[in-house]
């Protein structure tokens, strides 16, 4: 029986299974596959891939691919390919854990950049021609209109530019999805750009679906394969502290005028304490708030549930699975609470300012100045990748930051002298949350941030010596705008590594 997912009778005749498909990707060509977090990310063809990767691979002969997606994808897609040692290059953000420990290993090629430029880059043409867009969708219309999934990412941009295309078409996507999803591409290259006209989180400018050129699929292969995110743990102590002390600076900022009631639209960074966070703004005064973000993870629908969040723009639906089932067994009573953009639109600059978000992302660390490292352990071993905060922190109406004051069971401090690595400068960063409280860094000269961020958030074990270093610094450092004893800030770093523990 006909799928009915696949309206399209032309584009019917081009279903096939995933290993044809998979072998019409050729070694050393590029492809762009969908994907951000765990959703909406090919699931059938990249594992059929890294199958005949590894068939070659055994008979000797040399085989890998470049692989440009959305964010981070899953097992199935990453983490099938990285295994089989497939990728010789890597496009954004990542956080699978074997292309990781490859990308450390020095044996892929990762190229970390801000999400807003992945799209507007490829079209600029830096990274080479796309030879193959490989895209799951939700189906196919009869007009050969391609509805999206559980996430947009970089999508149309990879339908432009590829030369053939392959379509997966997942049945456990919900039919319902249809609607969500506003495509707005702005591949188009200055001189000739033009303003984006979204001015509320809300405003909708594009279209449903995607479109392509039929000529160019020369594959469809069906699939009913769940998006794969891990659930969330339950908040710790610390993450209900962070959030704490997070509601109370937000409910101060609106007490004083400088935020309306329903707040100014958030975007909330990925991983356990921004759920916290999401979690804690239910129980706030907040009302009628609105969220322009790129990950809408579980905290998000409970805030949707719970009447005080009106609407929520994204990339992706990026849900652990019983708040997918949650999604899927109730589609239409959030069709029109949720938005999907294009990356390039949920994080671009333009509308983050405008819109004035408040940006809350995590990070690895904070030195004393507020410089900020979101990516690198110990200055060198990549983690995940810079993602969209720096978007989000560079242009947001007010820029977070929180962590635990420590890591590994309390033997770092994630406050230091100074970052190993800088993703966010000083000026792109205006409070610093920890467990321990919060620094509030506006309007404040560097000396005076360094006082309250080691006095407001460092641990109480690592603030003597925080202190000791500071006051030595203001005494023998070259300059005394920032004060600083470089070999000594960077050796700060170097103790854990000669000791496995961080001294103080
Ligand atoms: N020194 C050494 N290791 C550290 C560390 C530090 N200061 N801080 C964290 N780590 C280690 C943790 O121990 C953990 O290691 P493990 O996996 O071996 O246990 C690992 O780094 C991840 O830390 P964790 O606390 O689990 O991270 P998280 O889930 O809270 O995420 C970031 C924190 C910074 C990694 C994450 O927010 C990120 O990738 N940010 C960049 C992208 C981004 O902000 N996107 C925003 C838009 S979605």
């Amino acid at each position: 029986m006909a799928n009915p997912r696949i309206g399209d009778p032309a584009l019917r005749s081009k279903v096939m299974s995933a290993e044809d498909a998979a072998a019409l990707i050729a070694p050393g060509s590029t492809v762009g596959m969908s994907g951000f977090t765990g959703a909406g990310y090919p699931k059938a063809v990249p594992p059929a891939l890294a199958d005949r990767i590894e068939a070659a691979h055994a008979a000797g002969d040399p085989f890998t691919i470049k692989v440009w997606t959305g964010a981070s994808t899953g097992p199935e897609l990453d983490g099938a390919l990285a295994r089989a040692k497939g990728i010789e290059f890597r496009l954004p953000y990542n956080s699978d854990p074997v292309a990781r420990e490859l990308i450390n290993s020095g044996e892929m090629e990762y190229f970390d950049i801000h999400l807003s430029e992945v799209a507007p880059m490829a079209c600029e043409g830096f990274f080479g021609p796309l030879d193959t867009a490989l895209i799951e969708v939700t189906a196919i219309r009869e007009d050969g209109a391609l509805v999206p999934s559980s996430s947009v990412g970089n999508n149309q941009t990879w339908l432009d530019l590829a030369d053939q295309v392959i379509v997966e078409v997942n049945a456990w996507q919900n039919r319902g999805l249809e609607g969500m999803h506003d495509i707005y591409c702005c591949n188009v290259l200055p001189p000739h750009r033009q303003p984006i006209p979204i001015v509320k989180a809300d405003d909708r400018i594009g279209s449903t679906t995607f479109h392509c050129d039929p000529a160019k699929i020369v594959a469809v292969v069906e699939t009913d394969a769940p998006d794969r995110n891990a659930e969330f743990k339950k908040p710790d102590d610390k993450a209900h502290a962070i959030a704490g002390h997070l509601l109370d600076f937000l409910g101060n900022e609106v007490k004083q005028g400088r935020l309306p009631a329903s707040l100014l639209p958030i975007q909330s960074g990925v991983g356990n304490i921004a759920n916290a966070v999401l979690t804690g703004l239910i129980d706030s005064s907040f009302e009628n708030m609105t969220a322009f973000t790129e990950v809408l993870q579980d905290g998000m629908l409970d805030l949707i549930d719970s009447g005080k969040l009106r609407v929520a723009s994204s990339t992706a639906v990026s849900l652990s699975p019983s708040y997918a089932h949650r999604i899927n067994d109730d589609i239409e009573r959030y069709r029109d609470r949720i938005i999907l953009r294009p990356e390039q639109i949920s994080n671009h600059p333009e509308l983050i300012r405008r819109l004035g978000c408040i940006a809350m992302n995590g990070m690895i660390e904070a030195d004393i100045y507020g410089n900020v490292n979101s990516t690198h352990i110990m200055g060198s071993r990549m983690q995940n990748g810079i993602g969209g905060s720096g978007d989000f922190a560079r242009n947001a109406w007010i820029s977070i930051f929180m962590s635990p004051s420590t890591a590994k069971g309390g033997a770092i401090s994630t406050i230091v002298p100074q970052v190993s690595h800088v993703d966010h400068i000083d000026q792109d960063v205006q409070v610093i949350v920890t467990e321990q409280g919060l620094a509030d860094l506006r309007g404040h000269s560097p000396r005076q941030r360094a006082r309250l961020i080691i006095e407001r958030c460092a641990h109480p074990d690592f603030r003597p010596a925080l202190e000791d270093y500071f006051e030595r610094a203001l005494h023998s450092s070259y300059g005394k705008h920032s004060p600083s004893l470089l070999s000594e800030a960077l050796s700060w770093h170097q103790r854990f590594v000669e000791t496995g523990t961080m001294k103080t």
